[in-house]
């Protein structure tokens, strides 16, 4: 079990939450649920204790276990050591030791080695590596690649380490940010799986209605300044909600017009000599006051992409016998034409090379054979899957000034415009982009492709981290779109919606199709 005991969140004079009192009970499944920068990653921060609230305080249980998001961190450690390092204290205290014994033994080495070893027999660590190997094999990671390091292993299976490491040590509560982002179809549904088997508190993010609906018995929604946690999964609980907010907005209408009715007797008899009948209705009205009802923060961003003036040549792209091999081929010999107006849906299961082709089309990086040729006049606008790539969070920036930065000559009122459509309004114009969270980090990156006016854009799974509403309106910026585009994304929405063609990374190579999705998946039944 977890609570929350009137907790609070305030960040400058924002409130993300106010005096908010939940229980999470075992056994349930909790989604968190609310549109980008609600709060939902700043709740599961104070939940781990990585970050404190205003007020309140939480009831937690001794052992949460959480998904980190940064793999790459992890990289260059063996798998069965970044699913150790699931134990912060046990993984610390595995270390140090191993640091003193390579040392000359004194006294006080011998002293402290012997405080150590309390510590790990008091964290289970004689049995750590035995339970970690217990842990990965259930997950279906074979022995060979225990001892591998986790930036050599798929990348579906580096996900299901991480897994592994929030599992680690028994957690009573699982606390999951996110989790299917970067996930192809199969990873989610065997994901969907494992967490129905888990027997503790599960709470996990996620703007993926599907896996909401499929996972979760309960669904803790931020919005109103508040969290209300609702029974059933996601589809009961926009049910629930819509109704509750539409009886509370008729009740405040009766209430209105009952008011003005009493308002009105008030200011024809109020001074003439029904005293007693007006004081009464005053008081009436005093007790009807309709509820302040708070505005909900769900809002959808206006995604229009609208290319310059300038016309790129019939022929956009031309990958020529391209190949690229990391420790093992990834794309060989591929070739393919882009022409002026193609609108792409790349798709295809995890780690199969969707990234590489479009970084290589991109021209992010180069094959390592062939050669990728850009038509005249041709102006890309590149979404990398990762962030990072676009936005160097680690630089002290306001999200206004970066966005200027991208463009030579950019007029401030024309930044704030394209800033206000991407929901970056008022002060948040001047938010560090530090400080961002991933769908308002996603926005900002549309907000400069809208800005550039390229004329083909190549994203890369550019839905991840983004709100159903936002989503929506991406999509149909796609559909609008009078360039060319290519995307990469497992939402078969998304690609259903925008593309004509369809390049696929099937188990037997990659297909080029010139239709849409459905007819695409039409013939490989
Ligand atoms: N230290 C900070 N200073 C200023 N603003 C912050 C800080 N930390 C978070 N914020 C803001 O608080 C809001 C909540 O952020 P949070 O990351 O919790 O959102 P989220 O619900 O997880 O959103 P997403 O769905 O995009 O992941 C955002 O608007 C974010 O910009
Ligand atoms: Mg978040």
């Amino acid at each position: 079990m977890l609570t929350l005991n009137k907790i609070s969140k305030k960040i400058g004079s924002r409130i993300l939450f106010e005096d908010v009192t939940a229980t999470f009970n075992a056994k349930n499944r909790y989604g968190l649920t609310g549109p980008n920068g609600a709060g939902k990653s700043t709740l599961l921060k104070i939940m781990m204790g990585l970050e404190e609230p205003t007020s309140g305080s939480v009831t937690l249980p001794s052992r949460i276990g959480f998904l980190r998001q940064n793999i790459e961190d992890f990289a260059k450690n063996k798998v069965i050591d970044t699913v150790i390092m699931g134990n912060d204290r046990l993984w610390n205290t595995l270390t140090e030791r191993e640091l003193l014994y390579e040392k000359e033994m004194t006294d006080e080495i011998g002293m402290r080695l012997g405080d150590l070893e309390e510590i790990v027999a008091d964290e289970d660590g004689y049995t750590a590596e035995s339970d970690a190997e217990i842990l990965l094999i259930g997950m279906g990671i074979p022995a060979e690649f225990h001892g591998k390091e986790l930036g050599s292993v798929p990348t579906d299976f580096q996900f299901r380490v991480m897994l592994c490491q929030a599992l680690f040590g028994n957690p009573e509560a699982l606390l999951l940010d996110e989790p299917t982002n970067h996930l192809d179809l199969e990873s989610i549904t065997w994901l969907e799986n494992f967490l129905h088997n888990f027997n503790g508190t599960l709470i996990v993010v996620s703007h993926d209605r599907h896996f909401l609906n499929s996972v979760t018995t309960n669904i803790a929604d931020i919005d109103y300044d508040t969290i209300i946690i609702y029974s059933g999964n996601y589809d009961e609980m926009i049910v629930a909600k819509t109704s509750v907010r539409d009886r509370s907005e008729s009740e405040n209408k009766s209430k209105e017009k009952k008011i003005s009715q009493l308002q009105d007797f008030v200011s024809r008899f109020g001074a003439g000599s029904r005293a007693s009948q007006v004081q009464s209705r005053l008081r009436e009205i005093n007790k009807l006051q309709p509820q302040d009802l708070k505005k909900s923060n769900i809002e959808r961003p206006y995604i229009r992409f609208i290319p310059g003036d300038i016309q790129p040549g019939k022929i956009v792209l031309t990958a020529d016998e391209i190949s690229k091999s990391y420790d093992e081929p990834v794309i060989t010999d591929f070739s393919c034409e882009i022409m002026r107006g193609d609108k792409i849906g790349v798709i295809g299961a995890n780690g199969r090379g969707k990234t590489t082709l479009l970084k290589m089309l991109a021209q992010a990086i180069s094959p390592d054979s062939g050669e990728v040729k850009k038509g005249h006049q041709v102006d890309i606008g590149y979404f990398s899957q990762n962030h990072n790539d676009v936005i160097d969070k680690s630089k002290k920036i306001e999200a206004f000034d970066w966005l200027k930065t991208q463009k030579t000559k950019a007029y401030d009122q024309d930044i704030r415009g394209v800033l206000g459509k991407m929901l970056f309004a008022g002060d948040d114009a001047f938010k560090e982009i530090s400080k961002l969270s991933g769908g308002e980090t996603a926005r900002l990156i549309l907000a400069k492709l809208i800005l550039l006016e390229n004329n083909v854009l190549i994203l890369d799974e550019p839905n991840n981290h983004l709100d159903l509403e936002s989503v929506s309106a991406l999509s149909w910026g796609l559909e609008e779109f009078k360039g060319t585009a290519i995307v990469a994304s497992h939402d078969r929405d998304l690609i259903g919606n925008f593309a004509t063609k369809i390049i696929a990374f099937e188990k037997d190579g990659i297909h080029i199709f010139d239709g849409n999705l459905e007819e695409y998946l039409a013939t490989r039944v």
